[in-house]
């Protein structure tokens, strides 16, 4: 008999696609599914049908999962870790950027020039105006990665090819990944140095009871004046109220985050993107395939595998 995968979000045809037709069934609503398939869906215990052997995540965290009442049940969950890892890598580059040059100031303020139709005087407008959209250098910057897995990793790779230094802290960094950092990465021995010492500071580590609001009024005020946060893991993992209070406290320059939040959306001093990090083509096929080879892996041969 065909096997049942309930899809609780749209997950990319390159995955989908993998699933034979003549031993697989799709649809959003199944009664009694074998497995389910999901993305971004909160998933609540009590939509788990009994009948559900196995859940596959086409995304890294699974915080939207009940994984502990899963365990319970006996039920894997698979996640794709480090197949949207470029995508996210490629994000945080945009916000270190957007954190270092005045380019969505200057270009709203470009926008309020709509009208001028003589060049020569926008010329004037704009020479006259853009010393206030004046940035700096991101060559030479010391960069702190909070969390050294695949996305941790490949940000600080692309931040020592932009000639940044790159100082990383990760208490559970595994032996394969240590591996596999580039030797120039200085490790930290505290979070607070790590904070104290750095120009920008990007978190790439997951939601758990030890790194939920782990960015707290402490660390937020051992940061320098002229230091910008960026987070494109999980908005959980810094202490809101404690941010507001750094951000009004001038403790730090900016806040870059792919998690808007009604107490930061229109600051001046925030910069906010709609949980992009991960939303490229080329990042929703790879989860996607290595989400449903994995489901197929386990419900075919009864393997448990995370890769
Ligand atoms: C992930 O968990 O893979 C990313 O945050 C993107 C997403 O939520 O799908």
């Amino acid at each position: 008999m065909a096997k049942r995968i309930l899809t609780l979000n749209q997950i990319s045809v390159l995955g989908l696609e993998r699933l034979p037709r003549d031993s697989y069934e799709i649809a959003s609503e199944f009664a009694h599914p074998d497995a389910i398939l999901l993305r971004s869906h909160k998933l609540q215990a009590d939509d788990i049908a009994d009948s559900v052997l196995g859940i596959a995540r086409a995304g890294a965290g699974v915080n939207n999962i009940p994984v502990v009442e899963c365990t319970r049940r006996g039920i894997p969950v698979f996640n794709t870790p480090g197949a949207n890892a470029n995508a996210v890598k490629e994000l945080v580059a945009a916000g270190l950027l957007l954190g270092s040059r005045g380019i969505l100031e200057g270009s709203d303020y470009v926008d309020t020039l709509a009208g001028v139709t003589d060049k020569a005087e926008l010329n004037r407008t704009l020479e006259a105006q853009k010393k206030q959209f004046k940035g700096s250098e991101l060559y030479g910057k010391r960069l702190g990665v909070v969390g050294l897995g695949a996305i941790g990793s490949l940000v600080a790779e692309m931040a020592l090819t932009l000639g940044m230094e790159v100082m990383g802290y990760d208490p559970a960094l595994s032996v394969d990944a240590a591996w596999r950092l580039p030797s120039e990465v200085k490790k930290a021995d505290t979070l607070s140095a790590l904070f104290s010492r750095c120009d920008y500071i990007s978190l790439h580590l997951p939601v758990l009871d030890s790194t939920r609001d782990l960015v707290n009024s402490e660390l937020l005020g051992a940061m320098q004046p002229h230091a910008c946060l960026l987070n494109f893991a999980r908005q959980e993992i810094v202490d809101e109220a404690a941010l507001v209070g750094a951000l009004d406290k001038k403790q730090l320059r900016k806040y870059i985050a792919d998690f808007p939040s009604p107490a930061l959306i229109g600051r001046k001093d925030v910069i906010l993107t709609p949980h992009i990090g991960a939303s490229t083509d080329e990042a929703e096929d790879n989860c996607a395939v290595m989400a449903v080879e994995q489901l197929r892996d386990f419900l075919e041969n009864g393997n448990i595998r995370n890769s």
